[in-house]
């Protein structure tokens, strides 16, 4: 292809960006749960110039979660059709980035597998990206990074505080000790029969409903413990679900009140144990990231917490608080810069146990 030659590439039929053959790039893979996502980043400029994201919520859906299996064959057909739309950028590409924990171990190997081919064909450089500090790097896309700060990540898979000092320093304040925010959210929603996922679909109802109807218990309440965890309100759901006929016998009032009362009763919980870790943090700025931050009820609760506190808030773009690949391709511009590279050989999933142990970042 000759030199300055434009490349129009539509992402989800929109047209991001053009670039000349010199400009070099980064291209990085997402495959951690039930999105598959490519995303091509310009290294000089930060900017994303090509994301896609295909996501599986429609085959999920009936299920009321992620299976695992169905995920990893839909990323066997999704992520090859994505990366055939990123071809032309294949000349101009310096490295090639993957998510390779913490996730699912069948669909994290789809991205991993197809990350070690580009690198080893392409003669490349591999970078290994840890979801969760992707999530953090969502709100440096095609921005500078901003540090020391402090994040409250809310996902599918974590509740977690986080204080940012910089790309090597990050250290967990609080974590969660059973289901996560989104999780949570899945879960109950799924109780009601809403569908999957649960987040926005609760976020709407709750909207139409009077979140003082029932009186759920605001989980560790009464403890000094900074943690977070969510299993006894689900539980309580539970019992209003059970209480009031199961779903098929619950009106739309009925699950629009028990949508706003659970997401008033997730708010007070986030609330308390943040304010606590407020007390003690001087860090001025604060964010929150992952799928669950793109709630708004949510937003605006830390908005005026963060008021009373004198701390600035910071957000993620909407399209960019759930998994994606964008977010994995601004992180690996930092480890680009400082050669955290691996042997393609070598990366692999990190195992279930330092997983769980891995909720340390
Ligand atoms: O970050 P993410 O895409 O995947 C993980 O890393 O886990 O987060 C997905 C989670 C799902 O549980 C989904 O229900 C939740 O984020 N979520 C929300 C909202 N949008 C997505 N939770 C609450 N309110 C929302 N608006
Ligand atoms: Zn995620």
């Amino acid at each position: 292809m000759p030199a300055q030659h434009q490349i129009n590439i539509p992402i989800n039929g929109v047209v991001m960006g053009q670039h000349p053959t010199e400009v070099i790039m980064i291209l990085s893979i997402e495959s951690s749960c039930d999105d598959s996502s490519i995303a091509i980043t310009e290294i000089a400029t930060k900017k994303v110039l090509y994301h896609k994201k295909i996501s599986q919520e429609a085959e999920h859906s009936c299920y009321g979660g992620v299976v695992p299996e169905l995920a990893s064959r839909l990323h066997a057909v999704a992520l090859p059709e994505i990366l055939a739309e990123t071809k032309p950028y294949f000349d101009t590409l310096k490295a090639v980035a993957v998510t390779n924990q913490p996730g699912l171990g069948v669909t994290l190997l789809e991205g991993i597998a197809m990350a070690k081919t580009l690198a080893s064909l392409l003669k490349i450089p591999l970078i290994p990206v840890h979801h969760l500090k992707g999530h953090i790097y969502s709100l440096f896309i095609e921005k500078e990074t901003q540090f020391p700060l402090l994040v409250l990540l809310i996902s599918g898979g974590h509740t977690q505080i986080i204080r940012v000092e910089s790309f090597e320093h990050m250290e967990i304040l609080a974590t969660s000790m059973d289901d996560s925010v989104g999780e949570s959210f899945d879960k109950c929603a799924k109780m009601m029969g809403l569908g999957y996922p649960g987040g926005p679909l609760i976020e709407q109802l709750a909207l139409k409903g009077d979140e003082d109807r029932f009186d759920l218990p605001v989980p560790l309440r009464n403890s000094p413990l900074i943690a977070f965890s969510l299993s006894g309100l689900k539980n309580a759901v539970r019992l209003v679900v059970e209480k009031l006929g199961g779903a098929s016998e619950m009106s739309e009032q009925d699950k629009a009140d028990l949508s706003a009362s659970f997401q008033k009763a997730v708010k007070r919980h986030l609330l308390q144990k943040s304010k606590k870790v407020f007390a003690k943090e001087p860090i001025k700025d604060f964010a929150i990231v992952g799928g669950a931050s793109a709630n708004k009820y949510l937003r605006n609760a830390y908005e005026n917490l963060c008021k009373e506190f004198h701390k600035t808030l910071h957000v993620a773009p909407l399209q960019y608080c759930s998994d994606n690949a964008a977010m994995i391709g601004r992180y690996a511009l930092d480890a680009y810069a400082k050669k955290d590279f691996i042997d393609p050989e070598e990366i692999d999933i990190v195992s279930t146990k330092k997983q769980q142990a891995g909720m340390l970042l």
